[in-house]
């Protein structure tokens, strides 16, 4: 190969080097998404046919459901309910980003102001509700 041709690969070579860590930076992490659970737990339980709290519904299952619709022993809001809305990736990270503006009257009130804790907890979500 011609000395020239390899320089030509330098930037190549600096960009993969520079972009691969961003890559794995960003990809969904749900062992980071367990830690971020903690500040659910209070409110959530995720194991199949376990009872919900009084706080909030039992989890299992809500991915790929629709909102407020589980037969889970909990008493939804209408406003959940009536959104009707899936809850695909989407929704969940708009959910968890502030679930009042999301959907007007929907009564969850903590959110998680981090993007990637957001997707780490959807991660998480995925691998023990369903
Ligand atoms: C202070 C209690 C509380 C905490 C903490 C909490 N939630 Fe909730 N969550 C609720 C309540 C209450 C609802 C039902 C809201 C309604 O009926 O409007 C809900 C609903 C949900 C739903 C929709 C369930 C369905 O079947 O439609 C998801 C998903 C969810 N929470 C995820 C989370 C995640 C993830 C966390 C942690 C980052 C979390 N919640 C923290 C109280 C809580």
């Amino acid at each position: 190969m011609p000395a020239r041709s390899v320089f030509r690969l330098v930037p190549l070579a600096f960009a993969v080097f520079l972009i691969a860590p961003l890559e794995v930076a960003h990809a969904q992490d749900a062992e980071e998404g367990a830690r971020v659970f903690r500040r659910c737990v209070a409110c959530h339980t995720t194991e199949e046919g376990k009872p919900s709290r009084a706080t909030g519904p039992n989890l299992f299952g809500v991915v790929g459901a629709i909102s407020g619709t589980r037969d889970v022993g909990f008493k939804f809001s209408p406003a959940l309910s009536e959104a009707a809305i899936e809850w695909n990736d989407e929704n969940l990270e708009k959910w968890l980003e502030n679930p009042r503006k999301f959907i007007k009257g929907a009564r969850m009130a903590i959110s998680v102001a981090k993007e990637q804790q957001r997707k780490d907890v959807i991660a998480y979500l995925k691998q023990v509700t369903q």
